[in-house]
């Protein structure tokens, strides 16, 4: 083979090296940002338009029906923050709700923003961990590594979105390990549950025994990052779907249980 042969293949194989290391980069990149991008897993658990969820989500002629109106705030500069789609599906479920539980506070947008929408008389009660508590976390061994530092950061709010706002009124701010809550009190009482605190198997494992506690009869359960990027919460679900009637709700990461 003459010499000018072999250092085109040579050239063309740096060229094309290069290139899929640059793509590579640009497409682990981009997944990070848009999270559920090039997520080639299947998503077992059956997915529901969002006007099956509820009447209030009810699409008219028009969209969606006025039902579905809530108090709103987006996303930009919070911490952690939900998707504005997914603020209104909890915003709007939150309208029917007396009592509402929340694992993970964080910047405690979500809980201003359900107290905004429940009635005039409801409880919000929301638990984080204190930062200065990050020791008494207990992960399990097999808890998703990632997701343990990621707890930790995200744990770095003592003052919360809602403090000297109206809704104030409505939220009890607990500070407490989720694992070390007692839930007993509130027995049959919460009619909504959000579980957004660790993403570890573990933790996950047990916010869910506590949340079923506390649900009453015809309450609701929902919990966020059901996507691969997350998986111990997206194997947890996927698991705990051969036993409880889950949905998740389409173009969101909220998986759902209402009992009833
Ligand atoms: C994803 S953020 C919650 C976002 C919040 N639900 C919202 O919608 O704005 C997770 C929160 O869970 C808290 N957290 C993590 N591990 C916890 C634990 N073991 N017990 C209590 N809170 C925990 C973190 O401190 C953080 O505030």
């Amino acid at each position: 083979m003459p010499d000018w042969v072999i250092i085109v293949l040579i050239v063309t194989n740096i060229v094309t090296l290069a290139a899929l290391y640059f793509a590579t980069r640009r497409m682990l990149k981009l997944r990070r940002q848009k999270r559920r991008a090039f997520a080639f897993r299947s998503y077992p658990i059956r997915q529901v338009k969002l006007e099956a969820v509820d009447p209030c989500f009810a699409i008219t002629e028009h969209g969606p029906a006025p039902a579905s109106t809530v108090a709103f705030i987006g996303g930009e500069g919070v911490v952690a923050s939900l998707s504005d789609r997914e603020t209104w599906v909890i915003a709007g479920l939150a309208k029917s709700a007396r009592r509402v539980f929340e694992f993970g506070t964080c910047s405690g947008k979500t809980a201003h923003v359900m107290a905004l929408n429940t009635p005039d008389d409801a409880e919000i009660h929301t638990l984080t961990i204190h930062p200065d508590d990050l020791a008494n976390l207990e992960f399990g061994s097999s808890d998703d590594r990632h997701h343990q530092g990621q707890a930790a950061t995200e744990a770095a709010f003592t003052t919360f979105y809602y403090q000297g706002h109206p809704t104030e009124v409505k939220i009890q701010q607990i500070f407490s390990d989720s694992k070390a809550y007692d839930e007993t009190p509130l027995k049959g009482g919460i009619d909504l549950v959000f579980i957004d605190g660790a993403h570890t198997s573990s933790y996950v494992e047990s916010d869910t025994a506590k949340a079923m506690v506390m649900l009453s009869e015809r309450g609701v359960v929902l919990w966020h990052d059901y996507k691969p990027d997350a998986p111990d919460v997206f194997n947890f679900l996927n698991a705990l779907a051969k036993e409880l009637a889950l949905i998740h709700i389409k173009d969101t990461d909220i998986v759902m249980y209402r009992r009833g």
